[in-house]
């Protein structure tokens, strides 16, 4: 096999990973599937050569010309999809978040896992020449011992109005934005294994139908269907004492805003603008960092997924990543619910799976 021959499920961000691919030299999209025959037509026109077109992935995934799935579906459908390419014996890679629950999330990282077939988060944060160079930084040990984080993804009126997956069960926006600022910011950590979350969340814009894209008024129908957060923020504790601060808007009376910092020993960093602060000769020395124009994280994404499958490399981003910031963001969640800590004792790189989520009550909290 010389080339991986790709199925794309989900016209929204499906597009820009199939572009990905088709610029790679040894990736082909060779099928769409979409439950909307226009947008998999309409995206056909920028292929190189006429893709298969399928309404129902369990057809799609019994096409034997299929090497590998990247799953672009609402959060509800990313593991019904992925379970499904997997018993057909295909790849994966799966968008953000990796499930709408934690409990599907084990169940897709356990049948990857015994499949033996690469299985990838396409992660665009994570992917970005920015977040990946302060990665580079920190393996050099620039940053010296990295203790403290700091990540927030806040939108001042970016509540999305296209898809009832987002603002129904399983969706919400820590799951859609929060999940990029924690999976960038843990990963920039160093991955430390988390054991405790205290978390705030709720909607106060999309139920009152405000708040969402562009100002544009969704029908009642769609925002009275409402069954997610709009917000939500908290502290993660890891194993090795390293503390991370997390937010994510939808909506907010606050400007719109990505940002990560770090706490380092030697140095400290922001990834918006990419600023690095030293002390050098007992004076701060601040260093504004320009990146030279360089190829999308969608294509970074691309290559690595091709050389997992083709040239045997080890995934840098399996699906048990996923999986951990989904143990991360569902006990943020929980915490939010019912007001107490949530300890987690679950899924860290290369740990067993466990059902792991424990909510242990506040100091004073009634038993
Ligand atoms: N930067 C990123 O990585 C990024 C950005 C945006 C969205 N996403 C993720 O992508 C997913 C989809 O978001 P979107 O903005 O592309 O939504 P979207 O609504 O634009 O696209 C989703 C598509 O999936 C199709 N679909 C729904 N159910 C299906 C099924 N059972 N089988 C086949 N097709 C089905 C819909 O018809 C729709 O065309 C979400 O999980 C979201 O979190 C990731």
């Amino acid at each position: 096999m010389n080339e991986v021959r790709t199925a794309i499920v989900g016209m929204g961000i499906g597009r820009q990973n199939a572009r990905g691919i088709m610029r790679n030299p040894r990736g082909r999209v060779v099928a769409l599937c979409d439950l909307l025959e226009n947008r998999m037509h309409e995206f056909a026109k920028e292929l190189p050569e006429e893709p298969k077109f399928y309404t129902s992935y369990e057809a799609m995934c019994r096409d034997p010309e299929i090497d590998a799935v990247f799953v672009g579906t609402p959060n509800q459908w990313h593991v019904p999809v992925a379970l499904e390419a997997l018993r057909n014996g295909k790849h994966v890679m799966v968008t953000k978040p990796l499930a709408d629950s934690l409990e599907a999330a084990q169940e897709l990282v356990e049948a990857a896992e015994a499949s033996g077939l690469v299985n990838m988060m396409s992660l665009s944060t994570r992917f970005s020449d920015d977040v990946r160079y302060l990665g580079t930084l920190r393996e050099a040990g620039e940053f010296g011992e990295v203790y403290y984080g700091h990540a927030r993804s806040v939108r001042r009126s970016g509540i999305p109005n296209w898809s009832l997956g987002f603002i129904e069960r399983g969706g919400g926006a820590f799951r859609d934005m929060g999940v990029h600022v924690l999976d960038s910011a843990w990963w920039l950590l160093g991955m430390p294994k988390p054991v405790s979350v205290l978390g705030t969340a709720g909607a106060k814009f999309g139920p009152r139908g405000q708040g969402y894209w562009h100002f544009s008024q969704p029908p009642q129908d769609f925002y009275s269907r409402y069954a997610a957060d709009d917000y939500g923020g908290g502290f993660i504790r890891f194993e090795d004492g390293t503390g991370l601060q997390v937010e994510s808007f939808w909506a907010s009376h606050q400007p719109d805003g990505l940002q990560i910092e770090l706490f380092g020993t030697e140095a400290g960093a922001r990834l918006s603008p990419l600023t690095l602060y030293r002390t050098v000769c007992g004076a701060p020395q601040d260093v504004t960092v320009t990146l030279p124009d360089g190829p999308q994280a969608w294509d970074h994404l691309a290559a690595h997924f091709i050389e997992c499958i083709l040239d045997g490399v080890e995934c840098q981003a399996p699906l048990r990543h996923g999986l951990i910031v989904q143990e991360m963001m569902e006990a943020l969640l929980e915490s939010a619910e019912t007001g107490h800590e949530v300890c987690l004792n679950g899924a860290a790189p290369g740990a067993p799976l466990t059902s792991s989520a424990q909510a242990r009550p506040a100091e004073g909290a009634p038993a």
